[in-house]
């Protein structure tokens, strides 16, 4: 499905707008300064370091902030309206900072921009906004900056409803040198009634399994050791490829990349996920004790008005056998308080679940309502005050759980994927073990990017302090 026409028509423009960049230089004195700043999941996290690859090998420091950017992209989500009210306000402060800086461009792209409404506010209200692109055309990127530059047109706003296109091979600026996220598919079918994710990215798309291979082993080649395969329902991949492929045989695949050493993946629709998904975890050495399987609610009522295709008993049966095929996996989940309809026998249901679960964390959302899903139409939208009533209910429910699994692991000695220096003790080290948690010990920044033995010896609200286990 490569596109290979577009690529190198994108690739021009990389070239052109290196031109561009060398005049800015010579205008400002210095190199221009750009900010991207992401809103949103992971399929956001990885768009923006695709938008950051194609800035910096234009030639752009990607080390501003939104103080002193010379250009500043907003990489929008929709998923709750509070998502959005933050880019509102973000916009409003910006507007006296452009009246005296003309020179600061301002660019909007991300899966809010998908909304009508959105657009049209924005082109009514916020003209001081440069450029604007969604999150079908995001492989123009290039293009439109350039347009935007070099063109004296005005806003520029550029959004398609849908795409089959898609360019692979096109710069990427990875945050990490040791890990990235990998996109397998793209978009939604799943309609589940509060959400807006099909409506602002589209229907979903596998990536040709090719393609996805060899972007791993180029990655692996570059020094990354963990991989986190993305997409909206991953448990689903492989529907609609000319190869008869399934997620589990990706992840086998995956697996025979010598130096990929551990793989993840997000997320996992309840509905799809099959025994032998079950079975391929369990058989692995690289795939993460960590499965991220969102709940929403443990209510059969409210699972069945939320479109979510399975019930209290069939996740709780799905989870236990998840369980007894990887023991001391770690399971985390979504869920959401206050969709329409929602009583307070139903919030039982959902900490009936969470303790029978004991989850290692939970993501608790208060219902938002999104305009144009079918959940926005429904009678019977609930109170602010029971939502967050039922709201801290919950929160209670997970934070017990969470506490009572956190430490489970004191006393063993796990492998840990050093990320960073700890923020507070430069002498200490933070890493990552295959269950998600994070541990603290003794090390140097040497250790950064490397799997490494620890001891663990002690728990605290959702970390471990331990020791390398040297040899
Ligand atoms: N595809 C993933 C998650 C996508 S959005 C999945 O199906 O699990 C991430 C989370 O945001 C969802 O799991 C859900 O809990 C939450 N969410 C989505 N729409 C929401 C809404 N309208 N109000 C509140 N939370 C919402
Ligand atoms: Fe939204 Fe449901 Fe699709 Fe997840 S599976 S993105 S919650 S519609
Ligand atoms: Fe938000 Fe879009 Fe992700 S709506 S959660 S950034 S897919």
């Amino acid at each position: 499905m490569e596109n290979t026409a577009e690529l190198n028509r994108q690739r021009e423009y990389i070239e052109k707008l290196k031109g561009t960049v060398v005049r800015l230089t010579d205008e400002l004195g210095r190199i221009p300064k750009c900010a991207v700043i992401t809103f949103g999941c992971q399929m956001n996290a990885r768009d923006s370091e695709k938008l950051s690859g194609i800035l910096r090998e234009a030639g752009f420091a990607l080390d501003g902030d939104e103080k002193d950017a010379d250009l500043i992209i907003y990489n929008t989500c929709s998923v709750r309206d509070n998502a959005n009210q933050r880019v509102y306000g973000h916009l409003g402060s910006l507007k006296p900072v452009k009246k005296k800086n003309p020179g600061l461009k301002i660019a909007l792209c991300g899966c809010m921009m998908q909304e009508p409404s959105v657009i049209e506010n924005i082109s009514k209200n916020y003209k001081f906004i440069d450029l604007v692109f969604g999150t079908h055309n995001i492989f123009k990127f290039a293009e439109l900056l350039y347009r935007m530059y070099e063109e004296d047109s005005g806003q520029i706003i550029d959004i398609w409803e849908s795409t089959n296109d898609y360019v692979e091979d096109l710069p990427v600026d990875r945050k990490y040198s040791y890990k990235s996220g990998v996109n397998i598919m793209y978009g939604c079918n799943n309609f589940c009634t509060y959400c807006i994710v099909p409506y602002v990215r589209g229907r979903e798309r596998s990536r040709d399994a090719k393609e996805i291979i060899r972007e791993i082993e180029r990655l692996s080649d570059d020094g990354v050791i963990e991989v986190m395969l993305l997409g909206q329902n991953v448990n689903s991949y492989g529907k609609g490829l000319d190869d008869d492929i399934d997620f589990s045989d990706l992840l086998r695949e995956v697996e025979k990349i010598d130096k990929i050493k551990r793989i993840r993946f997000m997320t996992s629709h309840p509905k799809d996920l099959s025994d032998k998904l079950i079975d391929t975890i369990a058989d692995s050495i690289k795939i993460c004790r960590h499965i991220h399987l969102p709940l929403q609610s443990g209510s059969d009522r409210i699972l069945k008005a939320m479109n979510r295709h399975y019930t209290k008993e069939s996740y709780l049966d799905l989870v236990g056998r998840i369980k007894n095929a990887v023991p001391d996996i770690a399971v985390t989940t979504d869920i959401i308080i206050g969709f329409p309809g929602e009583r307070a026998e139903d919030v039982d249901d959902t900490i009936d679940v969470i303790n029978r679960v004991e989850y290692d964390n939970a993501f608790t959302f208060i219902y938002s309502k999104r305009t144009g899903t079918p959940a926005a139409a429904m009678e019977d939208q609930v109170s602010e005050e029971f939502a967050k009533e039922q709201f801290d209910r919950v929160l209670d429910a997970v934070r017990r759980c969470a506490g009572k699994r956190n430490g489970m692991l004191v006393g063993r000695t796990e492998e840990a994927l050093v990320e960073s220096l700890s923020d507070n003790d430069p002498s200490m080290v933070t890493g990552r073990l295959s269950n998600n948690s994070m541990v603290h010990f003794k090390g140097d920044k040497e250790l950064i990017g490397t799997i490494v033995p620890v001891k663990l010896h002690t728990a605290g609200g959702f970390y471990y302090i331990g020791d390398m286990v040297r040899n």
